[in-house]
């Protein structure tokens, strides 16, 4: 299949100078994949009035909980001025059965004003943070903000979720059934005919399972390669012998390693670049060949 290859201006252009098309945002929706939808609360540091907005969120690491907000320095002053470190905020994630309130979340109201109000949405009190929960989300993370940062046309801003709340309702749902609810995604952006941009949202639809043991460590991510091949002994995929002697090749590979150009280096570099090939192609008769080469 033929690559076609953009530069980073390219890749920025709406429409695409290369590829015009009726929707200016053929191309460029490309290079913005779907991303998790939140309804973020504040409240106005003067006055303490309830503030919402839409925005979209990165996950940042699981122990602790944090996730990546990234707030327009020109776009979304309420927020922006709400958030400063060591203060709370509560990311909420709203359902499909709120997209049109979700986008409320969007208008331009003067400060002051909640957006919740006018969506008619509804809060509840939250347990671990001053701003409220949003009744209609089923789920509502109550954070602390640890970082700030400005970073080109937006402020990155990490914060930790130290409780959050569910629906009941939902504890009981199958993975299928949430997943066609929430989280919801904005997946791309319309042109209106004003000339503005609309964002639309989506749902994840069907779940795609990922292979696991023998094409990988019976306990997934994060274990090593000799474990890998340990686990593959203790299944009887390979004798203890084999396993021994793809240990003593991985370490002298990784003796060698800096040496790229060494004939030897690329030799095993070869082996288990192969080796690694027919494990995941489940061919165990080539498997056990190849360990006799
Ligand atoms: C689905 C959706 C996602 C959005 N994501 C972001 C975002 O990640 N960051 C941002 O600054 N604005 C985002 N916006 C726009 C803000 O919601 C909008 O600028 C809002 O008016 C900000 O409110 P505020 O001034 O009360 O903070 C998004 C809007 C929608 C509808």
């Amino acid at each position: 299949m033929a690559k076609v290859f953009f530069s980073h201006d390219q890749m920025q252009e709406r429409p695409n100078s290369r590829f015009p098309a009726p929707d200016p945002f053929q191309i460029h929706y490309h290079f913005v994949p779907s991303r998790p939808a939140f309804i973020g609360v504040t409240l106005d540091r003067e006055t303490g009035e309830v503030n919402a907005m839409a925005g979209t969120l990165g996950p940042l690491t699981w122990g602790p909980y944090t996730m990546c907000l990234h707030i327009s320095l020109a776009g979304s002053p309420h927020t922006l001025a709400n958030l400063v470190e060591g203060g709370d905020c509560v990311v909420a994630l709203p359902s499909r059965d709120i997209v049109r309130e979700t986008w409320f979340m969007a208008l331009p109201l003067p400060r002051g004003i909640s957006e919740l109000e006018v969506a008619g949405l509804h809060t509840f009190a939250s347990k671990w943070v001053v701003p409220p929960s949003v009744t209609e989300c089923p789920v509502n993370f109550e954070c602390k903000v640890e970082f700030l940062k400005d970073y080109h046309s937006h402020r990155i801003i990490f914060v930790r979720a130290i409780g959050a709340s569910i629906d009941s309702e939902v504890l009981s749902m199958n993975r299928e059934e949430v997943l066609r609810r929430y989280p919801t995604y904005e997946v791309d952006d319309r042109a209106n005919k004003f000339g503005g941009s609309i964002e639309r949202l989506g749902v994840m639809g069907e779940i795609f399972e990922c292979p696991s043991f023998p094409l990988a460590p019976k306990a997934g991510w994060y274990q090593t390669f000799n474990r890998w091949m340990e686990d593959l002994a203790e299944e009887g995929y390979l004798t203890s012998g084999q396993v021994t002697g793809i240990r003593e090749r991985l370490a002298e590979y990784d003796r060698l390693f800096p040496q790229a150009n060494d004939p030897r280096r690329k030799a095993l570099h070869g082996f288990f670049t192969r080796l690694s090939t027919l494990i995941v192609k489940e061919r165990w008769d080539d498997v056990r060949a190849h360990l006799q080469s």
